[in-house]
């Protein structure tokens, strides 16, 4: 279970304290969906990287099945993070030297290795129509693959909490689309928390429990 409990987020910068969250809370358990819109700048991103563990909050609490990741020290920090959080971001950040098989291995170099992992990564790419690209370079790919190279990647330590940033951001329609069913397929299929962001109404519309975020609170649509 994901408890968010009345999480705060100021920034100081030159000109003075900025408040971007005022009092977000909320809670989701596995297999259970959050769609997060707004207008831009409101601190979607923000409080996706305070979910993430990347960002403390300024006040209020984060806690995941009780555990409040920020209390853990920065070595055991970034291990919860690799292993219970999937991140899928609006800029995909494969690495360009590696092929799709091995950026989908990134998050399981950290720790023992082992084939269980591979297996993982193939079954995942084959899932999201990659399976015959698993050597391509992301350059060799179109926008709408590397996108679900980059979910598959999210998801290969089968993660507890899956965080999408704009997952179908600069895709057409029909891209965003197939993006769209394949998450939505992995996470009735996982059960994960799902919280993800977006500007689209055609993603909005797929998740049940839709919220806006404006003067820092999560209001339901
Ligand atoms: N590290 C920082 N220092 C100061 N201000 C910041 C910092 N990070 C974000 N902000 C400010 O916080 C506000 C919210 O930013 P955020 O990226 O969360 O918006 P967003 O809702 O994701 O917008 P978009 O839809 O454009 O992606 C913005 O005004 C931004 O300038
Ligand atoms: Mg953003």
């Amino acid at each position: 279970m994901l408890k968010v409990e009345t999480v705060s987020k100021q920034f100081e910068t030159g000109a003075g304290t900025l408040p971007i969250l005022d009092g977000v809370s909320f809670s989701k358990g596995p297999g259970e969906a959050l769609c997060i819109m707004g207008p831009s700048g409101s601190g979607k991103s923000t409080l996706l990287h305070i979910l993430g563990t990347l960002e403390p909050p300024t006040s209020g609490e984060v806690t995941l099945d009780g555990r409040d990741p920020f209390q853990l020290p920065e070595p055991e920090l970034a291990t919860f993070r690799n292993h219970e959080i999937g991140f899928v971001f609006q800029e995909h950040f494969l690495l360009p030297q590696c092929s799709v098989l091995e950026n989908v291995l990134t998050p399981t170099l950290v720790g023992e290795g082992s084939g269980a992992h591979e297996t993982r990564a193939r079954e995942l790419l084959d899932r999201v129509g990659l399976g015959e690209r698993l050597d391509h370079r992301p350059a060799e790919l179109s926008g709408g693959e590397r996108q679900r190279a980059a979910l598959a990647r999210a998801l290969v330590l089968k993660p507890r909490l899956v965080l999408c940033d704009e997952p179908t951001g600069n895709l057409d329609a029909a891209a965003a689309g197939a993006v769209a069913d394949l998450l939505l397929e992995l996470h009735a299929a996982e059960q994960a928390i799902l919280i993800v962001v977006t500007h689209s109404a055609a993603l909005a519309e797929r998740f049940e429990d839709r919220r806006r975020l404006a003067q820092g609170r999560l209001e339901a649509e």
